[in-house]
Parts: C-alpha cells; sequence; structure tokens
C-alpha cells in the first residue's frame, strides 16, 4: 500500500503581502479593512507541497521564454478527467486557456451573435451576467427555486426563456455556484433535449467540478453524448489546487466546427495559450498526487461546510442551502432586514467579511455566501461571531 502524506490544512498562513485580494481589497469593497475576509472563492488552504515544489523547480532555470503549445498538458488532462469524472476525452478537443471567464467570453462570441438573448440559472456567478453584457448580448436569467435548502430548476421557464427566437445560448454553471448544487444527469439530459429542440448552444462552466461531497457526483455535460455537438466545456485547476492566481485553464470542444470558431476567436484576441507556470501547475496537478490530495481536502471541506451550515442555519429566520459541491455556503438572510443592515451588523458586529448576494443577480440580493475553505480554528469562531451578531444568546443546533 503506498503511503501518504497527510495534508495539514489547519495552518493558518498569513497571506500579507502576497498580492491576495480577498486581503487587499478589503477597504475597497467592504470599507474595512480589519474584518476577517470569507468572499472571494479562494483558498486559506495551502497549495500541495508537491505542486509548489514542482513551481519551485521552474522557476530555479533562468530561463522564462516561450513555450511549446502543448507541453503535455493535454495528456495530463484526459489522465485527469478519466480518472476523477468517468470522462473519456480526445487530445484534439482540449484548448488551454487562461481562465473559465476568458472561455465564456469567447464561447459567448462564437455560439451567440450581438443582441441575442443568454440564457442561465439564478442567482449565478456575477460574471456570467457581466460577460454577456460586456460581448453585447443581453443575459435572460431563469430564477432558480429554493425548496427544502435545495435549488429547483423550473423547466416550464427554461423552456420558454430558450424558445424565444433571439436566445441562441445556455449558460451553465454546473456545480451551481452560489447554492452548491450539483445537477444530476437526468437535469442535465432534459437540459440538452431542450437545447436542441430550440436550436441553443451550450457553455458549461464546470470550475468547481471536483469538489464535490459525497453521495453527490459531478456528471460532466460532455457525459452526455448529445451534448456534444453543441457544447464547450470549460474547467480549471484553480478551485481544486488554489492556483488561481495562476491563470491555468482549458476548455473541452468536441465539435471540430466549433473547436475552429472558438481557436479563431482565442487567436484573435490572443489568448489561446497559457503561462508557463500555469503549464507546470497544469501537468503536475493533475496525476495521482493531485488525486491523493484531492481525496485529503475533500474530506477537510466536507466537514467544514457541513458544521457553518449547522451554524448558521441556528439563526432564526435564516435559512441555508445544503452544501451538495463547492467549499461556499448561500444563506437567505432577508428576514433580518436590508441587504445593508445585515452587512453592516456582519462586518462591525461579527467582524466578518461575507459575499453579499446581489453580486449573483437579483434573484441573490439579500443573500450572503460564506467561503469556508479556510482553517477550522479560523472559521468556525469567525462563523460563531456571526450566530452572535444576528442572534445573540443562540446556540447552534446539535450536531447530526
Ligand atoms: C462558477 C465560477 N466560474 C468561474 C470562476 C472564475 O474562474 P476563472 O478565474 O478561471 O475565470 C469562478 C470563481 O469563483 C466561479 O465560481
Amino acid at each position: 500500500m503506498p503511503q501518504h502524506t497527510p495534508y495539514d490544512f489547519d495552518r493558518i498562513i498569513d497571506r500579507t503581502g502576497t498580492y491576495a485580494e480577498k486581503y487587499d481589497a478589503r477597504k475597497r469593497i467592504f470599507g474595512n479593512d480589519t474584518a476577517e475576509p470569507f468572499w472571494v472563492a479562494d483558498m486559506d488552504l495551502p497549495t500541495p507541497a508537491f505542486l509548489v515544489d514542482a513551481l519551485h523547480a521552474r522557476v530555479a532555470h533562468p530561463i522564462f521564454g516561450y513555450t511549446d503549445a502543448d507541453a503535455g498538458t493535454s495528456a495530463a488532462i484526459q489522465w485527469w478527467l478519466d480518472s476523477q469524472h468517468g470522462l473519456r476525452t480526445e487530445k484534439s478537443w482540449v484548448r488551454l486557456s487562461p481562465s473559465v471567464v476568458t472561455s465564456m467570453s469567447h464561447a459567448i462570441q462564437v455560439l451567440s451573435q450581438p443582441n441575442d438573448s443568454v440564457v442561465f440559472l439564478s442567482p449565478v456567478y456575477g460574471p456570467f451576467f457581466t460577460t454577456v453584457r460586456q460581448n453585447g448580448r443581453h443575459p435572460l436569467d431563469v430564477p432558480l427555486h429554493p425548496q427544502q435548502n435545495r435549488y429547483e430548476i423550473d423547466f416550464d421557464a427554461l423552456e420558454s426563456a430558450l424558445a424565444r427566437p433571439d436566445a441562441t445560448l445556455l449558460l451553465l454553471c454546473n456545480p451551481h455556484n452560489p447554492g452548491g448544487r450539483v445537477f444530476s444527469r437526468a437535469e442535465l439530459s432534459a437540459m440538452v433535449d431542450l437545447c436542441h429542440k430550440h436550436n441553443v448552444h451550450i457553455f458549461s462552466d464546470e470550475i468547481h467540478c471536483d469538489i464535490v461531497f459525497a453521495p453527490h457526483a459531478h456528471t460532466s455535460i460532455l457525459s452526455i453524448e448529445a451534448a456534444h455537438p453543441i457544447s464547450i466545456v470549460a474547467f480549471s485547476i484553480g478551485k481544486l489546487f488554489n492556483t488561481s492566481g495562476l491563470n491555468a485553464s482549458f476548455a473541452l470542444i468536441p465539435n471540430p466546427k466549433l473547436r475552429a470558431q472558438f481557436v479563431s476567436a482565442t487567436q484573435r484576441s490572443h489568448c489561446a495559450d497559457i503561462n508557463l507556470l500555469g503549464k507546470v501547475a497544469l501537468t503536475t496537478a493533475m496525476s495521482p498526487q493531485g488525486a491523493e490530495y484531492k481525496r485529503q481536502l475533500i474530506a477537510y471541506l466536507a466537514e467544514n461546510t457541513q458544521e457553518v451550515h449547522r451554524i448558521l442555519s441556528a439563526i432564526p429566520g435564516v435559512s441555508v442551502m445544503r452544501p451538495e459541491a463547492t467549499y461556499l455556503v448561500w444563506g437567505d438572510f432577508r428576514a433580518l432586514g436590508t441587504p445593508t443592515q445585515v452587512a453592516k451588523r456582519l462586518i462591525d458586529d461579527a467582524q466578518v467579511l461575507l459575499s453579499g448576494g446581489a453580486f449573483f443577480g437579483q434573484n441573490g440580493d439579500g443573500w450572503f455566501r460564506a467561503n469556508c475553505a479556510h482553517p477550522r480554528q479560523r472559521l468556525y469562531p469567525a462563523m460563531e461571531r456571526v450566530l452572535q451578531a444576528l442572534a445573540p444568546g443562540t446556540r447552534p443546533h446539535s450536531a447530526p
């Protein structure tokens, strides 16, 4: 049996002076630079040592010139998708991209026309709205419905949106941020069928696919054969390995015609490749060592998200989505006052910064999102402070 080094996720790491947005932008975004930040979706947990070592080794070489386009990245990507998600891919499908949002922007350019409507389920990660608008298209968001702390899709509303003649593209976020929802094969197949019926293409953002908690499992849209001719899918190592600052992502495009159009869009904006350290990170991370790190990290995050869910659920009037995926816990705080009033109590009384729900669209207003990818000795006391600030004297429900 191979011996695995246990990773230490409890270590507190000072991020001062490392250009960390989560800390450095506090004053600008929240008007406070001392409250503890649990907003931006990166982790305060370390990138695994085997990956840091590979980066060190490359930086030790004093020449940082142009890199060969592939550099072994596709083989690593294909191995990872097969071993982690049972997804068989072909090398030709893989296109490197600096970020998932870059791929989303190119997909919007390729799969829709100016002034078209682009459909997605909301609330959703803010750039779904902004990237559509920046490309001269119109966001057409279909609200998800909270039912017993889980989002459900209103398929009638979704079909009405997709049936509009100006709707040409569906943007999916699977697993879903915020809300931590893992879409099932049946739901995804139904969406693919609707897209075929109404002649709509799909861009699927699967950036959170590796952070899924048992018994849930990620189903890529590409595991549905019928999605292949109409889909562009984006992944990244940024979330799982905490390497978002390295800008290492990729898209998979089975349809050669769509792929050629996508490549041409990336070439027009000179974004068809990624940086050297991103390549080193991608090829190193997507490996058996990366899979073992993932196993340990997910166990840590599963407990963190459950505990934060338990603490925040104790606040009378607050309902919190059950986290099936992502290290983000999303709750409805509207019963406690206006978003500004609640944010003020979170910041001034609890000394905690959470992501405000308006970033995720109108349907998110009054909700807040807590990032649980932090060492427990920081995370749990912070969430207890939230509980005491919003419901003084309340105890969390007992653990299951
Ligand atoms: C759903 C989703 N997509 C994309 C991103 C950003 O990815 P990237 O930095 O690769 O553009 C995030 C970051 O939080 C996200 O949650």
